[in-house]
């Protein structure tokens, strides 16, 4: 689904993505982890296609096609997701009216009609209530006076509710309380499915108790130092990243 080839972006001639190579099939999950500082927010802004940064080189394949010219709202409409390490606080556009209007423009981009309103705030409620997150949340503003953990299950609630087809997960589990990760991760398992593909981005072993990856890499200075199974999560736990990089 996705393929990243030779890819070496820097930020005010600072190298931060170098000769990357990374392909995640459909139906696959896979993590990332990695030192703080090693580029793997980067490499998701650079996925979703926020703006800043100087590509040197290579190329990111969407299904065959390189999205690397495409605006963000473009790769949005083909299916990228990202879900924010630092979900960002809008005041005056309410959390539904953001949401609905993120969704519209995706379908008016595949050619499909507005959502109907009801069957939007039903299937708001409904995933809401699944995800515990108080239906005082749809109206108020977007993540503004959100509490940390609020803001990234807002994060998930917004990928499950648009339904795309590579989820980028950064950090989601970072501000979780014991009981939201449990009740989160059970929606990206669900989620999670033969015809799409999760990106996830952690620094801890417990979402990926819940949510089992299919490849782990390790990523330090912007490239991949080492693949492998779960197994590498616990090792790396119990080793810490110096026997690695
Ligand atoms: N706009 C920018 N200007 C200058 N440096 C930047 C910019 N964006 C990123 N960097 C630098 O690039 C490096 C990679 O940052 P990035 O946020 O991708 O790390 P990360 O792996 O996500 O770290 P963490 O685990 O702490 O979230 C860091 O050293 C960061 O300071
Ligand atoms: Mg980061």
């Amino acid at each position: 689904m996705l393929e990243i080839k030779n890819l070496s972006v820097s930020v005010e001639n600072k190298n931060i993505i170098n000769n990357l190579d990374l392909s995640i099939s459909k139906g696959k999950i896979v993590a990332v982890m990695g030192p703080n500082g090693s580029g793997k927010s980067t490499l998701s802004n650079i996925i979703a296609g926020k703006k800043g940064y100087e590509i040197n080189n290579g190329e990111i394949l969407f299904n065959r096609t390189n999205i690397l010219e495409l605006e963000p709202e473009e790769r949005a409409a083909k299916g990228i997701y990202l879900a924010f390490q630092y979900p960002v606080e809008i005041p005056g556009i309410a959390n539904s009216s953001f949401l609905r209007t993120a969704l519209n423009s995706i379908r008016k981009h595949n050619g499909d009609e507005d959502i109907n309103t009801r069957e939007f705030l039903n299937e708001c409620k409904e995933l809401s209530k699944k995800l515990n997150l108080d239906a005082s949340f749809l109206t108020r503003d977007l993540n503004t006076g959100f509490s940390g953990g609020e803001k990234k299950k807002n994060e998930i609630f917004h990928m499950l509710m648009m339904k795309p087809k590579f989820c980028i997960l950064d950090e989601i589990d970072s501000g979780l309380d014991i009981d939201a990760l449990k009740i989160i991760a059970k929606g990206i398992s669900e989620y999670s499915n033969k015809d799409n593909s999760l990106l996830i981005i952690t620094h801890y072993q417990r979402l990926l108790d819940y949510v089992k990856p299919d490849e782990v890499h390790i990523f330090n200075e912007g490239k991949i130092v080492k693949s492998g199974d779960y197994s590498l999560v616990k090792a790396l736990e119990e080793k810490g990243y110096k026997e690695f990089i």
